[in-house]
């Protein structure tokens, strides 16, 4: 008998354990897909970085502006994988900033990382050609309309 009074909180404590499980997994999907987003973000600044320091104080080389901007196109045909459906700041708050405009104008949100490519791109060919004044204005304007331009729209900056 007395076995079987430790039974029910035993029970319990397992029941309330299983639910605890199944909604951890359920945000950690959605968590390890925030964070990727994040951590790919976090890269595009870095790179951006490197080209800026190129720009600002002529350190680095066209070649080193070159790699940065390729690899901000290729991340940029990622972002619309980074962003799925149920993720939104107010789906899952906390350290999240995407708005819930991203899935009500999905089309304009890819449109906007197509556009982070082709900036990216232009920064690159002008990076190839060497010119500092025309890296320059493919970086202001990838800077400006590329970054600038999905976050304008879609990025609710919380701090
Ligand atoms: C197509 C839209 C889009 C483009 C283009 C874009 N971003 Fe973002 N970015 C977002 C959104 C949305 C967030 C908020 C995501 C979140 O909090 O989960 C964000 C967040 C960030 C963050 C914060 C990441 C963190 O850890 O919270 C950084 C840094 C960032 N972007 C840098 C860049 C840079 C640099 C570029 C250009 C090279 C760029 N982004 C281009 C949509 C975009």
């Amino acid at each position: 008998m007395r076995l079987g009074k430790l039974m029910v909180p035993a029970l319990c404590a397992a029941a309330a354990l299983a639910v605890l499980a199944v909604v951890a997994e359920r945000s950690s999907a959605e968590d390890a897909v925030i964070e990727q987003r994040h951590e790919a973000m976090k890269g595009m600044g870095g790179q951006m970085k490197i080209i800026n320091a190129y720009v600002e104080k002529g350190e680095g080389d066209p070649a080193a502006v070159a790699a940065a901007a390729m690899q901000i196109q290729e991340t940029s045909g990622k972002i619309p994988s980074l962003f799925p459906a149920g993720t939104s700041m107010e789906d899952q708050p906390g350290d999240n900033e995407a708005k819930p405009a991203i899935w009500e104008n999905w089309a304009a949100f890819q449109a906007a990382a197509a556009k982070l490519g082709d900036l990216a791109g232009a920064t690159a060919a002008a990076a190839d050609g060497g010119d500092k004044q025309a890296i320059t204005d493919a970086f202001t304007a990838l800077g400006k309309d590329g970054c600038g331009g999905c976050h304008s729209q879609f990025r609710q900056k919380t701090s």
